[in-house]
């Protein structure tokens, strides 16, 4: 399994979680991998390592091609314990290499295994690795996925290691975007995009930029996660600009529940009203569909508008995980409408306003509030409600 080669020299020593369905939160119906290489040359560099519970297949991945005591350096791009956790079990048996990270790096491997990681030296963007032949490159990445990450580049094999950045929750047979369905690697990317990186944005766009000005060739991307870029990086770097730039499509999101179908009727009503002014829509009703594929959905759609039926004068619980989880992400530049029903008091409408409001989003108001049952009235107001998202969002 570990005979994959990148370039001569260049191995992938990984290992696949194929079974995977729950990653903190993040529903992973295509499992996951957590990829690592091992770069061999006068010196040999490993770089990243993999989920504890997999230690003993990398351990025999990375045997394929050496021995664990040959082994001159591991780099530490990011000590999220997905990367991590079996460091200190591979630090024990590669005992005569040096562990590197950046700062934070450093100070977060402390903070995760203890004082043993003191002795972890640090590099900083611009610093450089001799292998003998090949050439290590640092660039921080703060926020990229945490403070500490880092991307590395194998200068003289044009090979870029970012880590989380560019990559995909998919686990697989292949390694190479040249040998899975092109439409499942996209999907499967633009939801790792969604749901980890969308909150870092603006950072995403600046450090391509910065990339781009070093004018630093790539002809692989190489993340941790999924598969391998090699037969267009192009195509996932500019994937990364779109969606960091907010680029999206004339398209609308109702996201409701219900209780007994009267929030249902006035989603339907108010998708009509979208419909009929020539904008796409997909109505997702909350446990039915999973809040990582609605934000999923959310990320190249211009409005989004939520109904919640009141339940003890409090929106209904599962408004509350997705509104938890998308405002943390905080998807910009989208329009956002609220409905709801209600038997007596109501309350979920306002509180799902405030919380929109807080976290920043745009609010287009009034939101419509049926009592009970919608009659024939309420559902025409629902309609225009929805006539009126669609023509703030039309070109
Ligand atoms: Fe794949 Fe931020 O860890």
């Amino acid at each position: 399994m570990a005979n994959i080669t990148l370039k001569e020299g260049v191995n992938w020593v990984g290992v696949v979680d194929w079974n995977i369905r729950d990653f903190h939160g993040y529903i992973t119906s295509r499992g996951s991998t957590y990829n690592s290489y091992l770069i061999s040359d006068e010196k040999i560099a490993l770089i990243d390592t993999v989920k504890r519970t997999f230690s003993d297949e990398f351990i025999e991945h990375i045997f394929e091609l050496t021995s664990l005591e040959k082994i001159d350096y591991i780099i530490v791009n990011h000590v999220e314990m997905d990367h991590s956790s079996s460091l200190p079990t591979i630090a024990k048996l590669a005992k005569n290499a040096k562990i590197l990270a950046s700062q934070r790096g450093k100070d977060a491997l402390i903070k995760h295994y203890g004082t043993d990681f003191n002795v972890v030296e640090t590099v900083k963007t611009g610093d450089e690795l001799k292998l003998g032949k090949r050439t290590l490159r640092f660039l921080e990445a703060p926020m990229l996925h945490w403070p500490d990450s880092m991307f590395t580049y194998l200068v003289e094999d044009k090979i870029l290691m970012p880590n989380d950045a560019f990559g995909q929750h998919f686990a697989s047979s292949q390694r190479f975007d040249d040998e899975v369905d092109e439409c499942e690697l996209m999907e499967e990317a633009k939801k790792y995009y969604a749901n980890i990186l969308t909150p870092f944005a603006p950072l995403i766009t600046r450090k391509i930029q910065e990339i781009v000005k070093m004018g630093i060739p790539i002809d692989i991307v190489a993340p941790s996660h999924g598969i391998i870029w090699r037969k267009d990086p192009s195509k996932i770097i500019n994937a990364y600009l779109n969606w960091s730039a907010g680029t999206a499509k004339q398209k609308a999101i109702v996201v409701f529940d219900t209780m007994w179908g009267s929030t249902d009727k006035m989603a339907r009503a108010i998708a009509d009203g979208i419909t009929s002014e020539g904008i796409e829509v997909k109505l997702l009703k909350l446990r039915a569909a999973e809040n990582t594929d609605i934000v999923t959905e959310i990320l190249d759609a211009k409005a989004v508008v939520v109904g919640s039926p009141t339940l003890n004068n409090q929106m209904f619980p599962t408004l509350g995980s997705f509104l938890t989880y998308t405002t943390g992400l905080k998807p910009k530049g989208k329009v956002w409408g609220f409905f709801g029903s209600y038997g007596w008091g109501g309350g979920a409408v306002k509180d799902m306003v405030e919380m929109a409001k807080k976290a920043g989003f745009e609010v287009l108001e009034p939101s419509v509030d049926v009592k009970y049952v919608p009659d024939k009235e309420d559902l025409k107001k629902c309609f225009d409600f929805g006539q009126k998202i669609a023509q703030k969002i039309k070109p």
